[in-house]
């Protein structure tokens, strides 16, 4: 389809009462990188295992004295540069993420706090690692309901605190990072439009990905501790096969929103989970992977944060083309999935 047609035909299907546009992205990454090498001193692992049943090869992780809330204001402060709005000038913050600083205050409340966004609404926003879509919808909604203007979208996480690093199952998966968008109304046309965002869960599959421990059904204690209950426990197997069926029923609905179809799409920005996962939805979906944007192989999985971060690198990569459709996929522990349709 034309680029001038698809323009018309996305605007149309979407109902455009106030256009919102992703005015900025910023993304942070912690400069400790830890290597599939370094894993195998650690765990009975190999790099060739964890480089073909993933294709991971490293992935940062924060160091001590940074939480999430550090991470996220540095991702922050740089959409909101790239952006050209003024912390002040910040009516919400959303901060996704299932590794707040603390269970409370939540993180997007710490994070206005060191940007100095004070007239800005806080969320924290638990839907692991379809956070950042879910915090897209949460924005898109208040910006085109006129009920804000300026919101602040993050998806943050420091998982290295919630592995287990004697389970070799997990640990060689997850990484630190954090990405922001900064979304406002597109009166002028300016362009870079969040057409739409579909999302979903099934609640049934809670127990197949999980942090058990320290929430109120049970809560810290030191048989908690012992049993290692409060790192990250995942039934692999089951959760890529979902992630595959979902990813797909989410990009497609997505893309029927705006009368598109996969064909139209110049970029997809999959959750960063597993290799193997993204080549089975590219195929089902029919998108060559040359339209996939990929950071997996340096930053892992980085839950929430994987998506905003890819999301960030790629629009900053200058590969994107004014009036490009660009799809984001996600899924995660919920489960939790969805996806957003973007035109730049
Ligand atoms: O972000 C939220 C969504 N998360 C996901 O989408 C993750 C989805 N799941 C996956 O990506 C994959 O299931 C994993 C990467 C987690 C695991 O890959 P797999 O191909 O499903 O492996 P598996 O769990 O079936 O394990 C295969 C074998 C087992 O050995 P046996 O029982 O066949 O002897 C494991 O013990 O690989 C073994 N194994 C390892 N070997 C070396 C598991 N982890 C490791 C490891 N190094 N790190």
């Amino acid at each position: 389809m034309k680029k001038a047609e698809q323009r018309r035909i996305v605007e149309a299907a979407a109902g455009l009462d106030r256009p919102v546009r992703i005015a900025g992205t910023g993304s942070y990454l912690p400069e400790r990188v830890l290597s599939n090498a370094d894993l195998e001193k650690m765990v009975d692992t190999t790099d060739e295992w964890i480089v073909t049943r993933t294709g991971i090869r490293e992935r940062r992780i924060a160091s001590e004295k940074e939480a999430t809330s550090d991470l996220s204001t540095a991702a922050a402060k740089r959409a909101l540069k790239q952006a050209g709005v003024a912390a002040e000038d910040l009516d919400g913050i959303v901060v996704a993420t299932m590794t707040p600083d603390m269970v409370m205050p939540n993180t997007g409340c710490l994070v206005q706090d060191r940007l100095g966004a004070r007239k800005a609404a806080c969320f924290g926003l638990e839907a692991a690692c379809s956070g950042f879509t879910y915090g897209l919808e949460i924005g898109r909604q208040f910006v085109r309901s006129g009920a804000m203007d300026h919101v602040l979208v993050i998806g943050a996480e420091k998982l290295s605190s919630f592995t287990d690093w004697q389970d070799r199952s997990t640990c060689v998966l997850f990484g630190d990072g954090a990405g922001a968008a900064v979304l406002a109304p597109d009166q002028d046309g300016a362009g870079h439009r969040l057409i739409t965002t579909v999302i979903g869960a099934n609640g049934g599959l809670a127990d197949l990905l999980k942090v058990p421990g320290g929430g109120s059904r049970r809560p810290a204690s030191a048989e908690t501790v012992h049993e290692r209950q409060h790192f990250i426990k995942m039934a692999g197997r089951e959760v890529f096969k979902y992630a595959v069926t979902e990813m797909c029923n989410a990009g497609r609905d997505a893309l029927k929103r705006c009368g598109l179809t996969t064909e139209d799409v110049d970029w997809v920005v999959p959750h960063q989970a597993n290799i193997r996962i993204i080549q089975a939805v590219a195929e089902r979906l029919k998108v060559g992977l040359e339209k996939w944007y990929l950071n997996i192989d340096r930053c892992g999985n980085m839950s929430a944060a994987s998506v905003a971060v890819a999301f960030d690198e790629l629009v900053r990569s200058g590969r994107v083309q004014s009036g490009d459709i660009l799809l984001m996929i996600v899924f995660g522990g919920g489960f939790t999935w969805g996806a957003s349709v973007v035109q730049w």
